[in-house]
């Protein structure tokens, strides 16, 4: 079995923070989302993964290189443009060849991983298995209808859903998908669905079966979602202080510290991750929080949010509060007069203000 993860689309729901970089690449807990997928891909015993890359190819080919550090071997599949899920399939049929193979989508966070899901493939050997949750807005996802367990329609975001049962950007296929994905016509978005090549499967007598996890799941697409996989992802952390901690400051709950980060009068409250280079000074960090490398928090208040790479907050009397902020921000109170607030903000961007 191969795997092929899918990591090109445009991150438009991410915008500004994806003018940069790839969506796929945001850290959750530090750690990018699609490491995760490639972990869990790892941990369900499968070692050659293709992934489909796009505009953040460059990015994506230097966070992951050749996959050797993970111990499986990684083959960078080129899509000209986000033409659709079911395309992504079709273009990687040299790499699959005659194989059976998990597709993942690159944004989704699944917490249990995926190995009894591979392993129900492996043993029932249906044509498609399809990774199913229970939501409470199916309108935002592919949604699937049962009869016994088995999958007898798929539609894509529906505006009256028939079931309450969201397609988890989780896939299983044995050959027989190709003939689907040829055979398919784009849809009203002009995408090549894979919810219509395997509504194609089904009406072409192929068994597609389901498989509902009641774990918690994520599709990172917006940035509400990443924040809220950012919360669930520090629950499993464990503390581990490296860098230094002054003796005028405070570690409550559980805290990564990596090496060379500083720690000074300030307060941290876990769960809490704070990445190499970080300077934290006269600041309180709240629960939920994930600073990256280099970050520096200064006589300021944090909690319950994500900093990327280089930002600074400076002196800002307020607490910072579920805020997602991308690389080399800076955010810091000024005295000269007039008493204004001071923005360059890039497109897309969000100042909320009271
Ligand atoms: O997250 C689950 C949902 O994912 C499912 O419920 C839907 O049925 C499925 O269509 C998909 O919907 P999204 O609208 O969330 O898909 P999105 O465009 O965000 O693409 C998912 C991932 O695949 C993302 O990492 C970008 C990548 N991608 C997307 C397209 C369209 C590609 O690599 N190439 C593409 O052509």
């Amino acid at each position: 079995m191969k795997a092929l993860i899918l990591s090109g689309g445009t991150g438009s729901r991410l915008r500004p923070l994806t003018y940069t970089g790839a969506k796929q690449l945001i850290p959750v807990a530090n750690k990018p989302i699609l490491f995760y997928a490639i972990e869990a891909i790892r941990d369900a015993g499968i070692d050659e993964i293709g992934i489909i890359v796009g505009d953040t190819r460059e990015e994506v080919k230097r966070a992951v290189g050749d996959g050797s550090l993970w111990g499986v071997k990684v083959t960078y599949i080129e899509q000209d443009a986000p033409r659709g899920l079911a395309h992504a399939v079709k273009i990687s049929a040299d790499f699959i060849g005659d194989d059976d193979f998990l597709m993942f989508l690159g944004d989704n966070l699944v917490r249990d991983g995926v190995s009894a899901f591979a392993n129900q493939f492996r043993t029932n050997r249906p044509n498609s298995l399809i990774l199913l949750s229970r939501v409470p807005d199916p309108q935002r996802f592919g949604v699937a209808e049962l009869t016994n367990g088995r999958v007898v329609r798929l539609i894509e975001k529906p505006q009256v859903p028939p079931s309450d049962l969201a397609l988890v950007g989780v896939y299983l296929f044995d050959k027989n998908i190709f003939t689907a994905v040829n055979a398919i016509k784009p849809s009203w978005r002009n995408e090549l669905e894979i919810t219509d090549a395997i509504q194609y499967l089904v009406d072409h007598g192929h068994v597609v079966d389901s498989h509902v996890i009641d774990g918690w799941w994520k599709d990172t697409g917006k940035p509400e979602d990443v924040l809220e996989a950012n919360r669930m992802m520090l629950e499993y952390i464990e503390t581990d202080i490296c860098g230094t901690v002054d003796a005028d400051s405070q570690i409550f709950g559980r805290a990564v510290i990596d090496a060379d980060v500083e720690i000074i009068n300030s307060v941290i409250r876990g769960p809490v991750v704070i990445a190499k280079g970080a300077r934290i000074v006269d600041s309180y960090i709240g629960p939920f929080t994930a600073i990256s490398e280099r970050v520096q928090v200064l006589g300021s208040e944090v909690e319950n949010s994500i900093l990327l790479q280089g930002t600074v907050i400076a002196q800002i009397p307020t607490r910072i509060d579920s805020s997602l902020i991308g690389k080399n921000v800076r955010i810091s109170r000024i005295k000269e007069r007039p008493k204004a607030l001071n923005f360059v903000l890039g497109d897309n961007s969000r100042a909320d203000v009271q």
